[in-house]
Protein backbone atom coordinates (compact mmCIF):
# COMPACT_ATOMS: atom_id res chain seq x y z
CA UNK A 1 0.00 0.00 0.00
CA UNK A 2 1.33 3.40 -0.83
CA UNK A 3 1.93 5.04 2.34
CA UNK A 4 2.38 8.34 1.34
CA UNK A 5 -0.77 10.54 1.63
CA UNK A 6 -2.46 11.74 -1.12
CA UNK A 7 -1.92 15.33 -0.90
CA UNK A 8 -5.56 17.03 -2.04
CA UNK A 9 -5.76 19.43 -4.61
CA UNK A 10 -7.31 23.03 -5.09
CA UNK A 11 -8.50 24.17 -8.35
CA UNK A 12 -8.50 28.33 -8.61
CA UNK A 13 -10.63 29.63 -11.13
CA UNK A 14 -8.98 32.71 -12.59
CA UNK A 15 -11.95 35.24 -13.40
CA UNK A 16 -9.54 37.30 -15.52
CA UNK A 17 -11.39 34.94 -18.18
CA UNK A 18 -14.90 34.81 -17.18
CA UNK A 19 -17.17 36.89 -18.73
CA UNK A 20 -17.20 40.37 -17.04
CA UNK A 21 -20.96 40.78 -18.19
CA UNK A 22 -21.94 37.70 -15.80
CA UNK A 23 -19.15 38.02 -13.34
CA UNK A 24 -21.69 37.03 -10.32
CA UNK A 25 -23.58 33.72 -12.27
CA UNK A 26 -20.26 32.76 -13.69
CA UNK A 27 -18.53 32.58 -10.30
CA UNK A 28 -21.78 30.54 -8.65
CA UNK A 29 -21.46 28.32 -11.95
CA UNK A 30 -17.51 27.09 -11.29
CA UNK A 31 -18.28 26.98 -7.61
CA UNK A 32 -21.29 24.49 -8.02
CA UNK A 33 -18.71 22.63 -10.56
CA UNK A 34 -16.13 22.35 -7.78
CA UNK A 35 -14.09 25.30 -7.84
CA UNK A 36 -12.35 24.98 -4.01
CA UNK A 37 -11.08 29.04 -4.38
CA UNK A 38 -11.54 31.96 -6.68
CA UNK A 39 -8.66 33.17 -7.95
CA UNK A 40 -8.81 37.01 -8.29
CA UNK A 41 -6.61 39.04 -10.65
CA UNK A 42 -5.77 42.09 -9.83
CA UNK A 43 -3.67 44.37 -12.67
CA UNK A 44 -2.48 48.18 -12.48
CA UNK A 45 -1.13 48.64 -15.49
CA UNK A 46 2.34 49.31 -14.18
CA UNK A 47 3.90 46.51 -12.40
CA UNK A 48 2.20 44.41 -15.48
CA UNK A 49 1.19 45.79 -18.74
CA UNK A 50 -2.80 45.29 -18.61
CA UNK A 51 -5.62 46.58 -15.90
CA UNK A 52 -7.90 44.53 -14.43
CA UNK A 53 -9.91 45.27 -11.81
CA UNK A 54 -9.51 45.95 -7.85
CA UNK A 55 -11.30 46.08 -4.37
CA UNK A 56 -14.64 46.70 -5.51
CA UNK A 57 -15.07 44.18 -7.47
CA UNK A 58 -14.05 41.81 -4.50
CA UNK A 59 -16.83 43.34 -2.22
CA UNK A 60 -19.43 43.15 -4.39
CA UNK A 61 -18.57 39.41 -4.61
CA UNK A 62 -18.18 39.15 -0.95
CA UNK A 63 -21.54 41.20 -0.69
CA UNK A 64 -22.74 38.59 -2.74
CA UNK A 65 -22.03 35.98 -0.29
CA UNK A 66 -19.28 33.80 -2.46
CA UNK A 67 -18.96 30.31 -0.81
CA UNK A 68 -15.30 29.69 -1.35
CA UNK A 69 -12.02 31.56 -0.37
CA UNK A 70 -10.96 34.83 -2.47
CA UNK A 71 -7.38 34.06 -3.82
CA UNK A 72 -6.29 37.66 -4.76
CA UNK A 73 -3.36 38.13 -6.82
CA UNK A 74 -1.74 41.55 -6.51
CA UNK A 75 -0.31 42.39 -10.02
CA UNK A 76 0.25 45.75 -8.68
CA UNK A 77 3.29 48.32 -7.49
CA UNK A 78 3.23 49.79 -4.82
CA UNK A 79 1.46 46.68 -2.88
CA UNK A 80 0.66 48.25 0.61
CA UNK A 81 -2.42 50.68 0.31
CA UNK A 82 -3.96 47.92 -2.35
CA UNK A 83 -3.36 45.21 0.64
CA UNK A 84 -5.72 47.39 3.38
CA UNK A 85 -8.23 48.22 0.70
CA UNK A 86 -8.54 43.71 -0.58
CA UNK A 87 -8.67 43.38 3.87
CA UNK A 88 -11.51 45.23 3.74
CA UNK A 89 -13.17 44.00 0.91
CA UNK A 90 -12.98 40.64 2.13
CA UNK A 91 -9.90 38.73 0.65
CA UNK A 92 -9.31 35.24 2.04
CA UNK A 93 -5.47 35.20 0.45
CA UNK A 94 -3.46 38.02 -0.39
CA UNK A 95 -0.27 37.47 -2.27
CA UNK A 96 1.96 39.66 -3.86
CA UNK A 97 5.19 40.25 -5.90
CA UNK A 98 8.07 40.48 -3.43
CA UNK A 99 9.80 43.05 -6.04
CA UNK A 100 6.70 45.17 -6.02
CA UNK A 101 7.29 45.87 -1.94
CA UNK A 102 9.61 48.06 -0.56
CA UNK A 103 9.45 46.12 2.54
CA UNK A 104 8.45 42.12 2.28
CA UNK A 105 8.31 41.06 5.76
CA UNK A 106 6.36 44.66 6.86
CA UNK A 107 3.78 43.78 3.98
CA UNK A 108 3.29 39.95 5.10
CA UNK A 109 2.31 41.17 8.40
CA UNK A 110 0.02 43.89 7.32
CA UNK A 111 -1.86 41.18 5.56
CA UNK A 112 -1.59 38.85 8.46
CA UNK A 113 -2.57 41.83 11.01
CA UNK A 114 -5.77 42.52 8.85
CA UNK A 115 -6.94 39.11 9.26
CA UNK A 116 -6.00 37.61 6.22
CA UNK A 117 -3.70 34.64 4.68
CA UNK A 118 -0.39 36.13 3.24
CA UNK A 119 1.16 34.68 -0.01
CA UNK A 120 4.43 35.57 -2.42
CA UNK A 121 4.31 35.27 -5.99
CA UNK A 122 7.31 34.28 -7.75
CA UNK A 123 8.08 35.22 -11.70
CA UNK A 124 8.95 32.41 -13.53
CA UNK A 125 12.85 34.00 -13.88
CA UNK A 126 12.60 35.09 -9.86
CA UNK A 127 14.54 32.65 -7.57
CA UNK A 128 13.15 30.59 -4.95
CA UNK A 129 16.15 32.18 -2.85
CA UNK A 130 14.42 35.50 -2.46
CA UNK A 131 11.77 34.51 -0.70
CA UNK A 132 13.42 31.49 1.30
CA UNK A 133 13.94 33.79 4.66
CA UNK A 134 10.00 34.46 4.76
CA UNK A 135 9.06 30.86 3.70
CA UNK A 136 8.06 30.14 7.34
CA UNK A 137 5.26 33.17 7.17
CA UNK A 138 4.08 32.67 4.13
CA UNK A 139 -0.03 30.15 3.96
CA UNK A 140 0.38 30.45 -0.12
CA UNK A 141 3.74 30.69 -2.09
CA UNK A 142 2.41 31.36 -5.63
CA UNK A 143 4.74 30.42 -8.77
CA UNK A 144 4.11 32.36 -11.71
CA UNK A 145 4.35 29.72 -14.69
CA UNK A 146 3.35 32.47 -17.68
CA UNK A 147 4.90 36.00 -17.18
CA UNK A 148 1.93 37.97 -15.34
CA UNK A 149 -0.39 40.33 -16.92
CA UNK A 150 -2.59 38.10 -19.25
CA UNK A 151 -4.55 35.10 -19.33
CA UNK A 152 -4.59 32.49 -22.25
CA UNK A 153 -0.59 31.97 -22.22
CA UNK A 154 1.34 28.89 -23.07
CA UNK A 155 2.74 27.12 -19.78
CA UNK A 156 6.40 27.85 -19.13
CA UNK A 157 8.17 24.15 -18.27
CA UNK A 158 10.99 25.11 -16.94
CA UNK A 159 9.02 26.79 -13.50
CA UNK A 160 8.79 22.50 -13.23
CA UNK A 161 11.96 22.54 -11.21
CA UNK A 162 11.24 25.59 -9.11
CA UNK A 163 7.96 23.82 -8.02
CA UNK A 164 10.21 20.58 -7.25
CA UNK A 165 12.52 22.72 -5.21
CA UNK A 166 9.41 24.37 -3.09
CA UNK A 167 7.88 21.62 -2.01
CA UNK A 168 11.30 20.34 -0.75
CA UNK A 169 11.82 22.94 1.03
CA UNK A 170 8.39 23.30 2.64
CA UNK A 171 8.02 19.27 3.30
CA UNK A 172 11.92 19.80 4.62
CA UNK A 173 10.58 22.53 7.22
CA UNK A 174 7.31 20.60 7.76
CA UNK A 175 5.60 23.69 6.66
CA UNK A 176 1.73 24.34 6.12
CA UNK A 177 2.30 26.59 3.30
CA UNK A 178 0.06 26.16 0.36
CA UNK A 179 2.31 25.43 -3.16
CA UNK A 180 -0.17 27.45 -5.69
CA UNK A 181 0.97 27.71 -9.80
CA UNK A 182 -0.36 30.13 -11.64
CA UNK A 183 -0.47 30.20 -15.56
CA UNK A 184 -1.21 28.19 -18.63
CA UNK A 185 -2.42 25.15 -16.47
CA UNK A 186 -4.72 22.46 -18.65
CA UNK A 187 -5.89 19.14 -18.62
CA UNK A 188 -3.10 17.53 -20.30
CA UNK A 189 -0.37 19.31 -18.50
CA UNK A 190 -2.00 19.39 -14.42
CA UNK A 191 -0.69 15.67 -13.99
CA UNK A 192 2.74 16.75 -14.24
CA UNK A 193 2.26 20.00 -12.08
CA UNK A 194 1.35 17.90 -9.50
CA UNK A 195 3.92 15.69 -9.48
CA UNK A 196 5.98 18.25 -9.37
CA UNK A 197 4.52 19.08 -6.14
CA UNK A 198 2.01 21.74 -5.93
CA UNK A 199 -1.17 21.36 -4.83
CA UNK A 200 -3.23 24.54 -5.81
CA UNK A 201 -3.90 25.22 -9.63
CA UNK A 202 -5.15 28.18 -11.02
CA UNK A 203 -6.58 27.89 -14.53
CA UNK A 204 -8.24 30.98 -16.16
CA UNK A 205 -8.52 29.74 -19.77
CA UNK A 206 -8.86 26.10 -19.54
CA UNK A 207 -12.12 26.43 -17.10
CA UNK A 208 -13.82 29.56 -18.83
CA UNK A 209 -15.37 29.54 -21.73
CA UNK A 210 -15.44 26.03 -21.72
CA UNK A 211 -19.26 24.43 -22.79
CA UNK A 212 -19.79 22.47 -19.36
CA UNK A 213 -17.87 23.35 -16.21
CA UNK A 214 -19.35 20.24 -14.62
CA UNK A 215 -17.28 18.30 -17.68
CA UNK A 216 -14.73 20.60 -17.48
CA UNK A 217 -13.89 19.94 -13.39
CA UNK A 218 -14.70 16.48 -14.05
CA UNK A 219 -11.89 16.12 -16.74
CA UNK A 220 -9.46 18.05 -14.57
CA UNK A 221 -10.10 15.71 -11.04
CA UNK A 222 -9.74 12.21 -13.55
CA UNK A 223 -6.71 13.81 -14.63
CA UNK A 224 -5.26 14.83 -11.39
CA UNK A 225 -6.29 11.08 -10.08
CA UNK A 226 -5.89 10.32 -6.35
CA UNK A 227 -6.17 13.70 -4.50
CA UNK A 228 -7.80 15.54 -7.43
C1 LIG B 1 -1.67 36.02 -15.27
C2 LIG B 1 -2.58 35.64 -14.10
C3 LIG B 1 -3.09 34.23 -14.19
C4 LIG B 1 -3.95 33.98 -15.44
C5 LIG B 1 -4.22 32.50 -15.58
O1 LIG B 1 -0.98 37.20 -14.98
O2 LIG B 1 -1.89 35.77 -12.88
O3 LIG B 1 -3.84 33.93 -13.01
O4 LIG B 1 -5.16 34.68 -15.33
O5 LIG B 1 -4.91 32.32 -16.80
P1 LIG B 1 -4.61 31.01 -17.69
O6 LIG B 1 -5.00 29.83 -16.84
O7 LIG B 1 -5.48 31.18 -18.90
O8 LIG B 1 -3.14 31.03 -18.00
ZN1 LIG C 1 -2.97 35.01 -11.08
Amino acid sequence: MNMQATRSFYIAPSILSADFTRLGEEVDAVIAAGADLIHFDVMDNHYVPNLSFGPMICEALTRKGVSVPLDVHLMVEPVDELISQFIKAGATYISFHPEASRHIDRSLELIRQGGCKAGLVLNPATPLSLIEPVLHKLDMLLLMSVNPGFGGQPFLPYVLDKVRQARLLIDEKRLPTRLEVDGGIKVDNIRAIADAGADTFVMGSAIFGTPDYGKTFAAIRKALGAGG
